[in-house]
């Protein structure tokens, strides 16, 4: 007899599904065209994402670790008894691994789109944490957050690190940190990637491996099994540059050569140099992150940094 898996995925993807591909294929038909960066997160994309965590370029991951390994006691401290702890696009749950022993939470959520990184990391988790019940959603958080009362028990944190906040556009990661407040009543611990030099911003997007370029080429992929798009990765290249104007690195895809990509049964034709807009990232200073916390509800906010200012860790409440 199979043993019952020690937790419990509770999927909410399908629910919105058409509306989801409906927009998906406007976007890909507009000028200019776009994709929502959540169409990274396949099986492969989620992979490449780990990998380019492990890249000597890429510094927010290491850096928001040892900001978290240098003032953990100080930063559990802060949250206080944590009943549940909500990891907010987990991933591969790697960064809530650190924190658990810490904090002994009565339950630990995991939220992601993906749910075979969820499945994946739960699987491993459970028998680690016997003494925490185990869930995950999986779910699109990008028009709005969603988790069913039933999930949360006792005092919530919510927990945003890797500067997933910077894919919103500053109002709207305004918006959807009022979201995250309705249900963080033990407060948010949030991770945030701040303003620095150009040089070293478009290495962290642009890096020498190509593990970025393959992350960004690699939505194509995942969007022709969605939508049955015919699009030939080998056409595009990989754009991640930091606009100082816009305080934010913008990834494109851009077309190596004219072509015509059957979209939905439309033809659109993309001209050579013509660019897909992936993903924003946006950086922020310590004054304009908490200024949106503050906006977004949030009247207690204490920040952790390391010497060099290059990251920023928030506990909101
Ligand atoms: C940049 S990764 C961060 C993973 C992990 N939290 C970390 O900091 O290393 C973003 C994660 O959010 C998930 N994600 C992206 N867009 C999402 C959406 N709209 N709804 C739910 N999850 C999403 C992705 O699948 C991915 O696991």
């Amino acid at each position: 007899m199979m043993a019952e898996p020690a937790y419990r995925i509770v999927d909410r993807l399908r629910i919105d599904e058409a509306a989801e591909i409906n927009q998906l294929i406007r976007d890909l038909r507009a000028t200019p065209a776009t994709i929502e960066p959540k169409y990274f997160y396949d099986e492969l994309g989620c992979a490449l994402y780990g990998a380019i965590c492990q890249l000597d370029e890429y510094y927010p991951t290491r850096t928001e670790r040892a900001i978290f390994q240098a003032n953990r006691a100080e930063i559990a401290a802060a949250m206080g008894q944590v009943d549940t702890f909500v990891d907010v696009g987990a991933g591969d749950c790697c960064k809530a691994l650190s924190w658990l022993p810490y904090i002994e939470p009565k339950r630990y959520l995991a939220i992601d789109i993906a749910a075979p990184s969820l499945d994946t990391a739960l699987t491993k988790m459970a028998p680690e944490f016997p003494g925490t019940e185990m869930l995950g959603l999986a779910t699109d958080f990008s028009k709005k957050l969603d988790i069913p009362p039933e999930l949360l028990a006792g005092r919530s944190l919510l927990f945003y690190p890797g500067s997933s906040i910077g894919n919103f556009t500053p109002d709207r990661a305004v918006d959807f940190l009022s979201q995250m407040r309705r249900y963080a009543t033990g407060g948010l611990l949030i991770g945030v990637d701040a303003k620095k030099s150009k040089a070293r911003l478009d290495a962290a997007y642009d890096d020498a491996l190509g593990v970025t370029s393959a992350f960004n080429l690699n939505a194509l992929r995942h969007i022709n099994r969605v939508i049955g798009s015919n699009f030939d990765e080998k056409k595009w290249r990989h754009i991640g540059q930091y606009n100082e104007v816009h305080g934010r690195i913008e990834m494109h895809l851009e077309a190596t050569e004219s072509q015509d990509v059957d979209i939905d049964g439309m033809v659109r034709r993309y001209e050579q140099g013509e660019r897909i807009h992936s993903e924003n990232s946006y950086k922020y200073s310590e004054a304009e992150f908490s200024a949106m916390l503050r906006q977004a509800g949030f009247a207690d906010v204490t920040v952790w940094t390391n010497e060099a200012k290059a990251f920023w860790v928030f506990y909101a409440v």
